[in-house]
């Protein structure tokens, strides 16, 4: 059977990026994957520190040095077929958590050899789903499509396996638009959004991973 890990680098546990990725697992399970899903939010861990040790030859196999919360979360990663990683947009990029993890991620199994560029001895699909409040028509002009794509094809590189990303894109940010200082959104149109794309968004999601599921 094979296993499908989801990642959510975003702080909250049960909004949109949580639940793209949840929709992302139903659909690598009714492909027969068995599924597990990790919040990164609660954990304490930093990026990549350039410590070098998963670059010296006696640490081939090794997993990142450093001694904090995301061990296991890598060591999951390195136990799984497919790895999801959710995260919002933070100021046009991907979020902290999600760039820590990844560093960490790509950095151990990344290699500077000629022969091998990847430590992997297998393939490990990936998929990237980015939640954010930008709309479709921006992902071009504010060259959200290339960052995103690049990030999908360092993956690739890195773990061997196929990769993709997908951008769910109008997202509600607020239950009560109201209450907050949010004059740039227009609360019906996001409420639409919610009700009519969302749902859309969430079958793109399925989609995604049971087709990585079955790669
Ligand atoms: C600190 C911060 C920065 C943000 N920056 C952007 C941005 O640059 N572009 C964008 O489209 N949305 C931005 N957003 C909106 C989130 O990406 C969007 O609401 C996302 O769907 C939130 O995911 P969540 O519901 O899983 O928390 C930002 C949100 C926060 C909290």
């Amino acid at each position: 059977m094979k296993k499908v890990l989801a990642v959510n680098a975003s702080p909250r546990k049960k909004w949109n990026t949580a639940m793209a990725l949840e929709s992302a697992l139903e659909g690598a399970a009714s492909a027969g994957a068995g599924t597990k899903l990790i919040h990164l939010m609660g954990l304490r861990f930093s990026g990549c520190v350039s410590c070098f040790a998963c670059k010296r030859h006696e640490n081939n196999a090794a997993l990142c040095a450093v001694k904090d919360d995301l061990r296991p979360v890598l060591e999951e990663a390195m136990a799984s077929d497919v790895v999801l990683v959710g995260s919002p947009v933070y100021f046009g990029n991907l979020d902290a958590f999600a760039i820590a993890f990844l560093e960490r991620l790509l950095f151990m199994n990344y290699t500077y050899s000629m022969e091998h560029p990847s430590k992997l001895d297998r393939k490990i699909a990936s998929g990237l789903i980015l939640t954010m409040n930008a709309t479709d028509d921006l992902l071009e002009p504010l060259g959200y499509n290339r960052l995103f794509s690049h990030y999908a094809s360092t993956m690739g590189r890195v773990l061997l396996g196929p990769s993709e990303y997908l951008a769910v894109t109008d997202t509600l940010q607020f239950t009560d638009y109201s209450k907050y200082m949010s004059s740039i959104f227009d609360p019906a149109h996001k409420k639409r959004m919610r009700e009519e794309k969302f749902p859309a968004d969430l079958e793109k999601c399925r989609a995604l991973g049971r087709r990585l599921a079955l790669a």
